[in-house]
Protein backbone atom coordinates (compact mmCIF):
# COMPACT_ATOMS: atom_id res chain seq x y z
CA UNK A 1 0.00 0.00 0.00
CA UNK A 2 1.30 3.36 -0.80
CA UNK A 3 2.03 5.89 2.14
CA UNK A 4 -0.59 8.35 2.97
CA UNK A 5 0.58 12.49 2.64
CA UNK A 6 1.20 13.74 6.20
CA UNK A 7 0.36 17.42 6.26
CA UNK A 8 2.23 19.49 8.87
CA UNK A 9 -0.03 23.30 9.20
CA UNK A 10 0.96 26.26 10.77
CA UNK A 11 -1.49 28.83 11.97
CA UNK A 12 -0.22 32.38 13.61
CA UNK A 13 -2.44 34.70 12.10
CA UNK A 14 -3.79 36.44 15.00
CA UNK A 15 -3.63 35.17 18.25
CA UNK A 16 -3.54 31.53 18.65
CA UNK A 17 -0.62 29.85 17.70
CA UNK A 18 -1.51 26.08 16.42
CA UNK A 19 0.39 23.28 14.63
CA UNK A 20 -1.34 20.02 13.13
CA UNK A 21 -0.79 17.11 11.81
CA UNK A 22 -2.88 15.42 9.23
CA UNK A 23 -2.82 12.43 7.57
CA UNK A 24 -5.33 10.95 4.35
CA UNK A 25 -6.68 7.72 5.38
CA UNK A 26 -7.43 4.78 3.48
CA UNK A 27 -10.41 5.81 2.14
CA UNK A 28 -8.96 9.60 0.80
CA UNK A 29 -10.41 11.24 4.10
CA UNK A 30 -8.51 13.97 6.12
CA UNK A 31 -7.48 11.87 9.70
CA UNK A 32 -6.22 14.47 12.37
CA UNK A 33 -3.28 13.07 13.76
CA UNK A 34 -2.65 16.29 15.93
CA UNK A 35 -4.46 19.68 16.66
CA UNK A 36 -2.49 21.87 18.86
CA UNK A 37 -4.14 25.31 19.78
CA UNK A 38 -2.03 27.56 22.52
CA UNK A 39 -4.88 30.92 22.90
CA UNK A 40 -3.27 34.10 24.25
CA UNK A 41 -6.32 35.09 25.70
CA UNK A 42 -4.81 35.80 28.71
CA UNK A 43 -1.78 38.10 27.57
CA UNK A 44 -4.73 40.56 25.57
CA UNK A 45 -7.21 40.56 28.28
CA UNK A 46 -6.00 43.54 29.92
CA UNK A 47 -6.43 45.68 26.53
CA UNK A 48 -9.42 44.56 25.49
CA UNK A 49 -8.50 43.70 22.64
CA UNK A 50 -5.11 41.97 20.44
CA UNK A 51 -2.18 43.77 20.40
CA UNK A 52 0.08 42.89 17.53
CA UNK A 53 3.55 43.44 18.97
CA UNK A 54 2.77 41.49 21.95
CA UNK A 55 0.98 38.70 19.68
CA UNK A 56 3.71 38.38 17.30
CA UNK A 57 6.21 37.80 20.47
CA UNK A 58 4.09 35.44 21.79
CA UNK A 59 4.07 33.32 18.68
CA UNK A 60 7.85 33.58 18.82
CA UNK A 61 8.10 32.27 22.13
CA UNK A 62 5.59 29.25 21.93
CA UNK A 63 5.88 27.83 18.09
CA UNK A 64 8.60 25.41 18.22
CA UNK A 65 7.41 24.38 22.02
CA UNK A 66 3.83 23.99 19.68
CA UNK A 67 5.00 21.87 17.06
CA UNK A 68 7.05 19.61 19.39
CA UNK A 69 3.57 18.71 21.35
CA UNK A 70 2.18 18.39 17.80
CA UNK A 71 4.74 16.03 16.71
CA UNK A 72 5.01 14.08 20.29
CA UNK A 73 1.14 13.75 20.34
CA UNK A 74 0.87 12.56 16.67
CA UNK A 75 2.26 9.23 16.45
CA UNK A 76 4.60 10.76 13.32
CA UNK A 77 7.88 12.50 13.05
CA UNK A 78 9.17 15.03 11.01
CA UNK A 79 10.53 12.58 8.30
CA UNK A 80 7.14 11.31 7.84
CA UNK A 81 5.69 14.74 6.81
CA UNK A 82 5.36 15.27 2.96
CA UNK A 83 4.84 19.42 2.81
CA UNK A 84 4.55 22.02 4.84
CA UNK A 85 1.28 24.01 4.99
CA UNK A 86 1.60 27.82 6.48
CA UNK A 87 -0.74 30.43 7.13
CA UNK A 88 0.26 33.46 4.87
CA UNK A 89 -2.92 35.57 5.01
CA UNK A 90 -5.34 37.55 5.88
CA UNK A 91 -3.85 38.55 8.99
CA UNK A 92 -1.73 40.57 11.25
CA UNK A 93 1.45 41.13 9.30
CA UNK A 94 3.68 40.73 12.27
CA UNK A 95 2.05 37.50 13.64
CA UNK A 96 2.06 35.43 9.89
CA UNK A 97 5.39 36.24 9.25
CA UNK A 98 6.13 33.94 12.65
CA UNK A 99 4.49 30.87 11.34
CA UNK A 100 5.20 31.37 7.53
CA UNK A 101 9.09 32.16 8.23
CA UNK A 102 8.89 28.98 10.79
CA UNK A 103 6.94 26.80 8.11
CA UNK A 104 9.28 28.18 5.20
CA UNK A 105 12.33 27.32 6.90
CA UNK A 106 11.35 23.46 7.94
CA UNK A 107 10.10 22.56 4.31
CA UNK A 108 13.82 23.41 3.36
CA UNK A 109 15.22 21.56 5.99
CA UNK A 110 13.58 18.67 5.41
CA UNK A 111 13.54 18.81 1.57
CA UNK A 112 9.98 18.97 1.25
CA UNK A 113 7.34 21.36 -0.95
CA UNK A 114 6.07 24.37 1.14
CA UNK A 115 2.72 25.59 0.66
CA UNK A 116 0.95 28.93 1.55
CA UNK A 117 -2.65 29.01 3.01
CA UNK A 118 -5.35 31.80 2.60
CA UNK A 119 -6.44 31.62 6.52
CA UNK A 120 -10.34 32.11 5.08
CA UNK A 121 -9.55 29.34 3.31
CA UNK A 122 -8.47 26.65 5.90
CA UNK A 123 -12.08 27.86 7.44
CA UNK A 124 -14.20 27.60 4.00
CA UNK A 125 -12.94 23.74 4.11
CA UNK A 126 -12.96 23.07 7.70
CA UNK A 127 -15.82 21.15 7.97
CA UNK A 128 -14.58 18.83 5.53
CA UNK A 129 -12.14 17.26 8.86
CA UNK A 130 -15.49 15.92 10.50
CA UNK A 131 -17.39 15.37 7.06
CA UNK A 132 -17.71 14.48 3.42
CA UNK A 133 -18.62 17.33 1.42
CA UNK A 134 -18.91 17.92 -2.51
CA UNK A 135 -18.29 21.57 -4.51
CA UNK A 136 -20.09 23.38 -5.35
CA UNK A 137 -21.44 24.40 -1.98
CA UNK A 138 -22.52 27.56 -0.12
CA UNK A 139 -20.48 29.02 2.54
CA UNK A 140 -21.18 31.52 5.56
CA UNK A 141 -18.03 32.72 6.95
CA UNK A 142 -18.60 34.43 10.08
CA UNK A 143 -15.37 35.02 11.98
CA UNK A 144 -13.73 37.98 13.76
CA UNK A 145 -12.53 39.46 10.89
CA UNK A 146 -14.75 38.27 8.33
CA UNK A 147 -18.25 37.81 7.38
CA UNK A 148 -19.05 36.40 3.76
CA UNK A 149 -21.35 34.60 1.57
CA UNK A 150 -19.34 32.45 -1.09
CA UNK A 151 -20.40 29.96 -3.91
CA UNK A 152 -17.57 27.10 -3.24
CA UNK A 153 -16.89 25.91 -6.80
CA UNK A 154 -13.61 23.87 -6.23
CA UNK A 155 -10.63 24.45 -4.27
CA UNK A 156 -9.25 27.90 -4.83
CA UNK A 157 -12.38 28.83 -6.77
CA UNK A 158 -14.86 31.62 -4.79
CA UNK A 159 -17.65 33.39 -6.04
CA UNK A 160 -18.58 35.67 -3.30
CA UNK A 161 -22.00 36.94 -3.35
CA UNK A 162 -22.18 38.77 0.04
CA UNK A 163 -20.00 40.75 2.22
CA UNK A 164 -20.24 42.81 5.30
CA UNK A 165 -20.02 46.64 4.60
CA UNK A 166 -19.05 47.51 7.79
CA UNK A 167 -18.73 45.11 10.79
CA UNK A 168 -17.48 41.19 11.11
CA UNK A 169 -20.10 39.43 12.96
CA UNK A 170 -17.42 38.09 15.58
CA UNK A 171 -17.01 42.06 15.78
CA UNK A 172 -20.16 42.60 16.26
CA UNK A 173 -20.57 39.89 19.31
CA UNK A 174 -16.94 41.03 20.67
CA UNK A 175 -18.08 44.92 20.37
CA UNK A 176 -21.05 44.28 22.62
CA UNK A 177 -19.61 42.40 25.33
CA UNK A 178 -17.42 45.06 25.40
CA UNK A 179 -20.07 47.86 25.83
CA UNK A 180 -21.44 44.79 28.23
CA UNK A 181 -18.56 45.03 30.35
CA UNK A 182 -17.78 41.52 29.50
CA UNK A 183 -13.84 40.78 29.55
CA UNK A 184 -12.51 40.42 26.12
CA UNK A 185 -12.89 37.70 24.00
CA UNK A 186 -16.84 38.60 24.81
CA UNK A 187 -18.14 36.47 21.84
CA UNK A 188 -18.35 33.22 23.70
CA UNK A 189 -19.60 35.21 26.69
CA UNK A 190 -22.49 36.68 24.99
CA UNK A 191 -24.39 33.32 24.13
CA UNK A 192 -23.58 32.32 27.89
CA UNK A 193 -25.30 35.57 29.48
CA UNK A 194 -28.41 35.41 26.42
CA UNK A 195 -29.45 32.38 27.97
CA UNK A 196 -30.90 34.36 31.14
CA UNK A 197 -32.66 37.20 29.39
CA UNK A 198 -35.28 37.58 27.71
CA UNK A 199 -34.42 37.97 23.97
CA UNK A 200 -37.86 40.25 23.78
CA UNK A 201 -37.01 42.81 25.82
CA UNK A 202 -34.82 44.99 23.33
CA UNK A 203 -35.98 45.42 20.37
CA UNK A 204 -32.71 46.01 17.95
CA UNK A 205 -31.97 47.42 14.34
CA UNK A 206 -31.81 44.93 11.65
CA UNK A 207 -29.45 46.95 8.83
CA UNK A 208 -30.12 46.34 5.27
CA UNK A 209 -31.97 43.66 6.14
CA UNK A 210 -34.70 43.93 3.24
CA UNK A 211 -31.97 45.54 0.61
CA UNK A 212 -28.40 44.95 -1.00
CA UNK A 213 -28.97 41.34 -1.60
CA UNK A 214 -27.21 38.67 1.11
CA UNK A 215 -24.55 41.47 1.90
CA UNK A 216 -24.66 42.51 5.49
CA UNK A 217 -24.01 45.30 7.77
CA UNK A 218 -23.59 45.05 12.01
CA UNK A 219 -22.69 48.44 12.49
CA UNK A 220 -26.02 50.20 13.61
CA UNK A 221 -26.54 47.47 15.86
CA UNK A 222 -23.50 48.79 17.95
CA UNK A 223 -24.93 52.05 18.16
CA UNK A 224 -28.22 51.38 18.96
CA UNK A 225 -26.54 48.67 21.97
CA UNK A 226 -24.52 51.97 22.79
CA UNK A 227 -27.38 53.99 23.50
CA UNK A 228 -28.86 51.10 25.28
CA UNK A 229 -26.16 50.42 27.60
CA UNK A 230 -26.12 54.12 28.90
CA UNK A 231 -29.53 53.14 30.94
CA UNK A 232 -28.99 50.12 32.36
CA UNK A 233 -28.75 49.49 35.62
CA UNK A 234 -30.10 46.24 36.58
CA UNK A 235 -27.98 42.22 36.21
CA UNK A 236 -30.79 41.44 34.87
CA UNK A 237 -31.49 44.23 32.09
CA UNK A 238 -27.75 43.20 30.96
CA UNK A 239 -28.80 39.50 30.36
CA UNK A 240 -32.20 40.72 28.44
CA UNK A 241 -30.19 42.81 26.07
CA UNK A 242 -27.23 40.09 25.86
CA UNK A 243 -30.36 37.67 25.18
CA UNK A 244 -32.15 40.72 22.76
CA UNK A 245 -28.55 41.28 20.70
CA UNK A 246 -28.05 37.51 20.13
CA UNK A 247 -31.62 37.16 18.66
CA UNK A 248 -31.30 39.94 16.20
CA UNK A 249 -28.09 38.29 15.42
CA UNK A 250 -29.97 34.99 14.66
CA UNK A 251 -32.48 36.69 12.59
CA UNK A 252 -30.26 38.67 10.69
CA UNK A 253 -27.86 35.35 9.72
CA UNK A 254 -31.35 33.65 9.11
CA UNK A 255 -33.00 36.27 6.77
CA UNK A 256 -29.38 37.21 4.96
CA UNK A 257 -28.72 32.92 4.56
CA UNK A 258 -32.55 32.25 2.83
CA UNK A 259 -31.64 35.26 0.09
CA UNK A 260 -27.92 33.91 -0.43
CA UNK A 261 -30.11 30.46 -0.84
CA UNK A 262 -31.88 31.60 -3.85
CA UNK A 263 -28.67 33.23 -5.30
CA UNK A 264 -26.69 30.29 -5.09
CA UNK A 265 -29.58 28.15 -6.56
CA UNK A 266 -29.66 30.64 -9.38
CA UNK A 267 -26.21 29.74 -10.68
CA UNK A 268 -26.14 25.85 -9.37
CA UNK A 269 -30.06 25.01 -10.06
CA UNK A 270 -31.87 23.03 -7.63
CA UNK A 271 -29.69 19.86 -7.42
CA UNK A 272 -26.96 20.08 -4.99
CA UNK A 273 -27.59 22.34 -2.15
CA UNK A 274 -25.01 22.24 0.68
CA UNK A 275 -24.89 25.34 3.08
CA UNK A 276 -21.31 24.87 4.81
CA UNK A 277 -21.36 27.69 7.87
CA UNK A 278 -17.64 28.09 9.52
CA UNK A 279 -15.91 30.80 11.35
CA UNK A 280 -15.30 31.32 14.84
CA UNK A 281 -18.91 32.54 15.69
CA UNK A 282 -20.41 29.31 13.96
CA UNK A 283 -19.33 27.75 17.54
CA UNK A 284 -22.39 30.14 18.33
CA UNK A 285 -25.31 27.11 19.46
CA UNK A 286 -28.53 29.12 18.49
CA UNK A 287 -27.11 30.52 15.50
CA UNK A 288 -26.47 26.90 14.32
CA UNK A 289 -29.64 25.84 15.45
CA UNK A 290 -31.42 28.58 13.43
CA UNK A 291 -29.78 27.99 10.41
CA UNK A 292 -30.15 24.50 10.39
CA UNK A 293 -33.66 25.24 11.00
CA UNK A 294 -34.03 27.56 8.28
CA UNK A 295 -31.70 24.08 5.91
CA UNK A 296 -35.15 22.36 6.62
CA UNK A 297 -37.55 24.39 5.16
CA UNK A 298 -35.37 25.16 2.44
CA UNK A 299 -34.56 21.68 1.53
CA UNK A 300 -29.91 22.36 1.82
CA UNK A 301 -28.06 19.96 3.88
CA UNK A 302 -26.15 22.16 6.74
CA UNK A 303 -22.49 21.61 7.39
CA UNK A 304 -20.60 23.18 10.16
CA UNK A 305 -17.31 22.13 11.49
CA UNK A 306 -16.84 20.15 14.90
CA UNK A 307 -17.33 23.39 17.55
CA UNK A 308 -13.56 22.89 18.62
CA UNK A 309 -12.97 23.68 15.37
CA UNK A 310 -14.78 26.75 14.09
CA UNK A 311 -12.14 28.94 16.23
CA UNK A 312 -8.67 29.44 14.65
CA UNK A 313 -6.56 26.28 14.48
CA UNK A 314 -4.15 24.66 12.63
CA UNK A 315 -6.13 21.04 11.18
CA UNK A 316 -8.05 23.43 8.83
CA UNK A 317 -5.04 25.13 7.43
CA UNK A 318 -3.30 20.96 7.04
CA UNK A 319 -6.36 20.25 5.46
CA UNK A 320 -6.18 23.21 2.44
CA UNK A 321 -2.71 22.43 2.62
CA UNK A 322 -3.50 18.43 1.59
CA UNK A 323 -5.76 19.73 -0.87
CA UNK A 324 -3.38 21.76 -2.70
CA UNK A 325 -0.73 19.31 -2.15
CA UNK A 326 -2.62 16.45 -3.94
CA UNK A 327 -3.10 19.21 -6.86
CA UNK A 328 0.44 18.96 -6.73
CA UNK A 329 -0.01 22.96 -5.77
CA UNK A 330 3.22 24.33 -4.21
CA UNK A 331 4.70 27.77 -3.59
CA UNK A 332 7.82 29.25 -3.80
CA UNK A 333 9.67 30.52 -1.45
CA UNK A 334 9.17 33.44 -1.92
CA UNK A 335 5.73 33.93 -1.12
CA UNK A 336 5.15 36.91 0.85
CA UNK A 337 2.60 37.52 3.79
CA UNK A 338 -0.43 39.23 2.36
CA UNK A 339 -2.60 41.06 5.19
CA UNK A 340 -5.08 41.39 2.97
CA UNK A 341 -5.77 38.46 0.92
CA UNK A 342 -9.52 37.78 -0.85
CA UNK A 343 -10.40 34.29 -1.73
CA UNK A 344 -12.57 35.94 -4.38
CA UNK A 345 -10.06 38.08 -6.08
CA UNK A 346 -12.65 39.40 -8.66
CA UNK A 347 -14.79 40.97 -5.71
CA UNK A 348 -14.90 44.57 -4.85
CA UNK A 349 -13.72 46.03 -1.59
CA UNK A 350 -17.48 47.28 -0.18
CA UNK A 351 -16.50 48.10 3.47
CA UNK A 352 -17.31 51.33 4.40
CA UNK A 353 -18.38 52.29 0.85
CA UNK A 354 -22.46 52.10 1.69
CA UNK A 355 -24.69 50.30 -1.19
CA UNK A 356 -26.18 51.63 -3.71
CA UNK A 357 -29.51 50.03 -3.71
O1 LIG B 1 -12.46 32.36 13.30
P1 LIG B 1 -12.00 33.04 14.54
O2 LIG B 1 -11.45 32.19 15.65
O3 LIG B 1 -10.90 34.10 14.23
C1 LIG B 1 -10.90 34.89 13.10
O4 LIG B 1 -10.47 34.40 12.04
O5 LIG B 1 -11.39 36.04 13.23
O6 LIG B 1 -13.25 33.88 15.07
C2 LIG B 1 -13.17 34.61 16.26
C3 LIG B 1 -14.50 35.31 16.48
C4 LIG B 1 -14.47 36.27 17.66
O7 LIG B 1 -15.04 37.49 17.25
C5 LIG B 1 -15.31 35.56 18.71
O8 LIG B 1 -15.96 36.44 19.59
C6 LIG B 1 -16.30 34.82 17.85
O9 LIG B 1 -15.53 34.34 16.77
N1 LIG B 1 -16.91 33.69 18.60
C7 LIG B 1 -18.22 33.63 18.89
C8 LIG B 1 -18.40 32.41 19.62
N2 LIG B 1 -17.20 31.80 19.72
C9 LIG B 1 -16.29 32.60 19.09
N3 LIG B 1 -19.23 34.47 18.62
C10 LIG B 1 -20.45 34.11 19.06
N4 LIG B 1 -20.71 32.97 19.76
C11 LIG B 1 -19.73 32.10 20.06
N5 LIG B 1 -19.99 31.01 20.75
ZN1 LIG C 1 -10.12 32.64 11.60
Amino acid sequence: MSKKPVILGIESSCDETAVALIRENNDGEPEILSNIVSSQVDIHKEFGGVVPELAARAHIEKIDLIAKKAFDESGVNLNDVDAVAATAGPGLIVCLSVGLNFGKALAVSLNKPFIAVNHLEGHALSPKLNSKINYPYLLLLISGGHSQFLCVEGLGQYKRLGTTIDDAAGEAFDKTAKLLGIEFPGGPQIEILAKKGDPTKFDLPKPIINKGGCNLSFAGLKTAILRITKNIKTKQEKYDLAASFQKTMEEILYQKSKVAFKEFKNINGDKKKIFVVAGGVAANKKIRESLTKLCKEENFMASFPPINLCGDNAAMIALAGLEKFKQKQFDDLSFPAKPRWQLDKDAIFLKGSGLKY
